[in-house]
């Protein structure tokens, strides 16, 4: 028998009805997955490896296996753990889903790392709105593996809870660090630029559509222009940030970033998809498919 996840209620807000989920953090209850949950978890990572292959960051495919990460059957948080506390000390905590933001922070400011222990039905293979075991566990774990952005995340959070207590804006601007890197983040290797956004990684189309769709804009990483840049959450990215490394990010996020919201506070955000004059573009978008409302 299965076990559902805990939904707390359903809030009605502008985009429909959400589920709340509770803020407890729960032991994986992996004996309950069923055959059903081990064959979607096989489906996915199979063929999202295949997809991967040239497209994602090294970084990401060797920390997959060095987590021993496998078709064969959705991998034990506890097993997981034993692998990250050697080598980064992050934690993995199994949650219901999405947490209240500070919530979330904290975790992340005491290198804990909250897994949405369920996996999406087989009728939502292909698209779910929300984060599942999939997205969390295949794409967001393996980089935790890597010192560099284990860190990175670490001052995400610390700047988030600080972020907090300063202003909704700020949480704004910090916001869309998080969905242009972490979940949507490309970087240039010496092949190429590659994957490495959780987000990406988990989609089967945007895998693709992000590195070769002539639509989207690549532009180069630049902190405070990210913080101005809104995003979509109903489509594929109008733009793409690319890192040169996985230091420049935690660079970056290292000065107190207080002195930037403000000043931040006194510019227009900018739409998801435009250009700004003198940046460095590795590609401009064509901006096929693209709606003109709904930027975030
Ligand atoms: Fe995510």
């Amino acid at each position: 028998m299965s076990v559902e996840p805990r939904r707390v209620e359903n809030l009605q807000t502008d985009k429909g009805s959400v589920p709340v989920y509770t803020t407890a953090v729960v032991e994986q209850p992996w004996s309950s997955y069923s055959a059903g949950d081990h064959a979607t978890w096989a489906t996915l990572f199979r063929r999202q490896r295949e997809i991967l292959k040239g497209r994602a960051s090294r970084e990401f495919i060797d920390n997959q296996e060095r987590f021993g990460m496998t078709p064969e059957a959705i991998p034990r948080f506890d097993e997981l753990n034993e692998v990250l506390a050697r080598a980064t000390g992050w934690q993995l905590i199994g949650v219901e889903g999405l947490l209240p933001e500070l919530t979330f922070f904290d975790h992340l400011a005491h290198r804990r790392f909250p897994v949405t222990w369920w996996i999406r039905k087989p009728e939502q293979i292909d698209y779910i709105a929300e984060p599942d075991l999939f997205h969390d566990l295949f794409g967001h774990v393996p980089l935790l593996l890597n010192p560099v952005f284990a860190d990175y995340m670490q001052a995400y959070g610390c700047g988030g809870v600080k972020a907090h207590g300063i202003s909704a804006d700020a949480l704004t601007n910090l916001t869309r660090l998080y969905w242009y890197t972490v979940e949507f983040g490309l970087i240039r290797e010496d092949a190429g630029l590659r994957i490495y956004g959780s987000g990406i990684v988990s989609s089967k189309g945007e895998s693709i559509h992000c590195l070769e769709s002539p639509a989207p804009n690549r532009i180069g990483f630049d902190l405070a222009r990210i913080m101005r840049t809104r995003y979509r959450i109903d489509s594929y990215q109008k733009s793409y940030f690319v890192i040169d490394s996985f230091e420049q990010l935690i660079e970056a996020t290292l000065p107190d970033f207080t002195p930037l919201y403000a000043q931040l506070a006194a510019q227009a955000s900018i739409p998801a998809g435009d250009i700004v004059e003198g940046e460095k573009v590795y590609q401009r978008g064509t901006g096929e498919g693209w709606a003109v409302e709904g930027d975030v």
